[in-house]
């Protein structure tokens, strides 16, 4: 299972964390230095954000970009007003 970044020794808790908090990618890379490293967990830090999942398998760029696609589409859809009938 993936953790965290392996460069900059940056568990995805404190991704998860920092998120639940409100701050995006490009805030939690920059305070963490999470994926300036090798860039290798990029893929994986925009799932727990997208997520709040820290304990990933192991998955290819393609896989990581359909999960985070699919949360944001069930956020998207579970955000809207019920329709009225
Ligand atoms: S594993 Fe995160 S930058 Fe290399």
């Amino acid at each position: 299972m993936v953790t965290r970044c392996i460069c900059l020794d940056v568990p995805f808790d404190e991704v998860a964390a920092r998120a639940k908090r409100g701050e995006g990618f490009d805030q939690i890379s920059s305070a963490t230095g999470c994926c300036q490293g090798c860039g290798m967990c990029e893929p994986y830090v925009r799932v727990v954000i997208a997520t709040g999942r820290t304990n990933l398998p192991v998955m290819n760029r393609a896989e990581a970009d359909q999960i985070v696609a699919q949360s944001q589409a069930w956020k998207a859809r579970a955000s809207k007003p019920a329709a009225e009938s």
